[in-house]
C-alpha cells in the first residue's frame, strides 16, 4: 500500500466533490450561457470575473484544475501501483474527465440543450464515482480487508448493495433531466417530479434493504457498517432537501432572478445526491471485497470473484 498515492487519490475525489458544487451553482444561477464562447470566454483566457461570468468561467477553472489533478494522480498511479486494473481505471478516468470538458464545451456551443446538459451532469457524477473508487482501491483497509463469513440470508448482501447503486444512479439521472428541463423561470414539468418522487422511494426502499441487511448480518464489522450508516443518514438528509428544493422551486418563478435560498437548497440537493451515491459505491465495493457471492446454482460462475482474487 502507497499512503501517498493513497492521500493524493482522497485529494481527487475531494476536488471533484467540489467541482460537482461549483458546476451546480453554474446552472442554479442561470449562468451556463454568461459566455457562448467556448474553449475561451469571450474570446479571452482569463476574462473580467464579473456577473454570471465569475460562476461560469469559475466552474471552468475549478474543471482544469481537476482535469491536472487527474494526469498527475494517473502518472502516480502508473509509477507506484502494480494492480493492473487499477492503473487501467486511472486512464479511465482521465478519460472520463476529457470527455466531460468536451461535453461541457458542447453544451455550451449549443445554448444548453437538456440531452446534453443532462449527460454533462450524469458524467459528472460517474466521474466522481471513479475518483471515490480509486481513493477505496488503494486505501490500507481495502488492501488488508478479510474475508467474512458465508453469508446465510437467501440474497446475497453485495447483490442488494448493487441493486440500490443502480436505483440511485437512475434516480441521479431522473433528477438531472429534471433539473435541465426548465429554467428557473418556468415550473417544473409535473410528470418528471412524479417520476423523481417515485424515484425517492424506490431509493428508500433499496438502500435502506441493504443498510438494514448490513446491519443484520455483519453488526460489528465496521468496514461494512460505518459505509452503510453514512449512506443511510445521507439519504435522510437527501429525502428533506429534496421537499425543500421543490418547495423553494414553486417559488421562484416569480423571482427577478435565481435568488437563495433556492440557489443554496439546490445546489445542497445536487451534492447531497453526489454524497449517498458515492457512499453506496463505497459500501458496494467492499462487500464485493469481503463477501464471497452464494452461488445462485452449481454451474454458475462467479466472475466478481474471479476479478477480485485475480488481482
Ligand atoms: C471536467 C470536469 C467537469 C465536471 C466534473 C463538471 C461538472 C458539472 C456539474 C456537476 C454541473 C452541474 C449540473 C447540474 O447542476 O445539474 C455542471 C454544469 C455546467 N458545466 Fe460543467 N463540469 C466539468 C467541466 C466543464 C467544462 C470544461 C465546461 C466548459 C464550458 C463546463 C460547462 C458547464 C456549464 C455551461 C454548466 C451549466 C449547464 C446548465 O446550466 O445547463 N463544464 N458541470
Ligand atoms: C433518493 C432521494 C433523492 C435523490 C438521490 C435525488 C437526487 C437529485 C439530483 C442529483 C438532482 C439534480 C441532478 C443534477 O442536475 O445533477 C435532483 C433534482 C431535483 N430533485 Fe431530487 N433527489 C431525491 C429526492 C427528491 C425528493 C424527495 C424531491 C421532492 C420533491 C426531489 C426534488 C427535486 C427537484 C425539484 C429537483 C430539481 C431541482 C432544480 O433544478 O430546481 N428530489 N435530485
Amino acid at each position: 500500500m502507497n499512503r501517498g498515492l493513497n492521500r493524493f487519490a482522497i485529494l481527487v475525489a475531494c476536488a471533484t466533490f467540489f467541482l460537482i458544487i461549483a458546476g451546480a451553482l453554474v446552472t442554479s444561477h442561470d449562468a451556463g450561457l454568461a459566455t457562448s464562447d467556448w474553449p475561451l470566454s469571450n474570446g479571452q483566457v482569463f476574462p473580467k470575473m464579473v456577473g454570471n461570468l465569475f460562476w461560469e468561467h469559475g466552474h471552468r477553472m475549478v474543471a482544469t484544475t481537476v482535469g491536472m489533478l487527474t494526469i498527475v494522480l494517473l502518472i502516480y498511479i502508473l509509477a507506484k501501483e502494480k494492480r493492473s486494473w487499477v492503473r487501467k481505471l486511472g486512464v479511465f478516468a482521465l478519460l472520463a474527465v476529457i470527455a466531460q470538458g468536451l461535453l461541457g464545451g458542447l453544451t455550451v456551443k449549443l445554448m444548453l440543450p437538456l440531452a446534453v446538459s443532462s449527460a454533462h451532469a450524469t458524467l459528472a457524477q460517474l466521474f466522481f464515482c471513479t475518483t471515490v473508487s480509486l481513493a477505496v482501491f488503494t486505501s490500507r483497509s481495502w488492501i488488508e480487508a478479510r474475508r467474512l463469513e458465508e453469508e446465510k440470508g437467501v440474497l446475497p448482501l453485495r447483490y442488494l448493495c448493487t441493486a440500490a447503486l443502480v436505483t440511485i444512479f437512475l434516480q441521479l439521472i431522473l433528477g438531472a433531466t429534471l433539473r435541465h428541463s426548465a429554467t428557473w423561470d418556468q415550473h417544473l414539468p409535473v410528470e418528471l417530479i412524479l417520476a423523481h418522487v417515485g424515484g425517492a422511494f424506490a431509493v428508500t426502499l433499496a438502500l435502506g434493504s441493504a443498510v438494514v441487511t448490513v446491519l443484520r448480518r455483519h453488526k460489528g464489522e465496521k468496514f461494512l457498517t460505518r459505509p452503510a450508516m453514512i449512506a443511510l443518514s445521507l439519504l435522510v438528509v437527501q429525502l428533506f432537501l429534496g421537499v425543500a428544493t421543490y418547495l423553494v422551486r414553486q417559488a421562484s418563478p416569480n423571482d427577478p432572478q435565481p435568488l437563495n435560498p433556492m440557489i443554496s437548497v439546490t445546489v445542497a440537493h445536487v451534492a447531497c445526491g453526489a454524497l449517498v451515491f458515492v457512499s453506496t459505491i463505497v459500501l458496494t465495493l467492499r462487500t464485493y471485497r469481503v463477501l464471497p457471492a452464494t452461488k445462485l446454482s452449481s454451474s454458475s460462475t462467479d466472475y466478481t470473484d474471479y476479478f477480485i482474487e485475480s488481482v
